[in-house]
């Protein structure tokens, strides 16, 4: 094992030492998900096809006011990957490098929708392959999503105007019923 690579994942040839267990591929899609939009399934449908086992992060930020609380996002996200079988739902706090070390995953995926995100994703790679030896895949989206962000798609709901094709259709009902909740006075999470 190279020195600050993180020592978790397959062996170094590929293989696996007879009578050894198998090691899992593992690798983290972590956000905010604030909701989970078809741009974060696109994402997350692709590395389910890579790794044997994806964990979808949400970050808990006590300091960001969201539309949904974190277990909201988290039932969300847990209804909307459960066809991919192997992807589960968690959230954390701190440092992603932190999470992804207590949960032996070597990789994190992100998704790059236009070079607008490529400087920051870049130094976020740069940084936490630096603190810990974690390592970034930068998955292209899908041009059909290149320019979804879960805080337009909040902007657009609440201003009336129509996002169901941009989210999973239990998410446009959620959305739908939070902005009415909190249109008639209800407080946001
Ligand atoms: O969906 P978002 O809000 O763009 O996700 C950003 C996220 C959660 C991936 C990023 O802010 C993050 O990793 N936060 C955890 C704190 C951390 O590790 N910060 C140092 C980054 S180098």
């Amino acid at each position: 094992m190279r020195e600050g690579v993180a020592e978790v994942g397959i062996a170094e040839d590929g293989g696996e030492k007879p009578g050894a267990v198998p090691k899992i591929r593992r690798a983290v899609c972590p956000g905010s998900f604030d909701p989970v939009t078809n741009g974060h399934l696109d994402i997350i449908g692709r590395a389910a096809d890579l790794y044997d086992e994806v964990v979808v992060a949400v970050l808990i930020n006590k300091t960001k006011s969201s539309l949904f609380s974190v277990e909201e996002r988290l039932s969300l996200l847990t209804e909307c990957t459960g066809k991919y079988g192997n992807v589960r739902v968690d959230s954390f706090h701190g440092l992603l490098v932190d999470y992804c070390r207590s949960n032996q995953i070597p990789v994190i995926v992100k998704g790059l929708r236009a070079v607008s995100d490529f400087d920051y994703e870049l130094q976020m790679a740069q940084m936490n392959r630096g603190l810990a030896g974690i390592d970034t895949l930068f998955m292209p989206t899908n041009p059909e999503y290149s320019f979804l962000a879960s805080s337009l798609v909040k902007e657009i709901a609440t201003y009336g105007g129509e996002v169901g094709s941009l989210v999973p259709a239990l998410v446009h009902e959620r959305l739908l019923a939070r902005i009415e909740e909190n249109n008639r006075g209800g407080g946001s999470n």
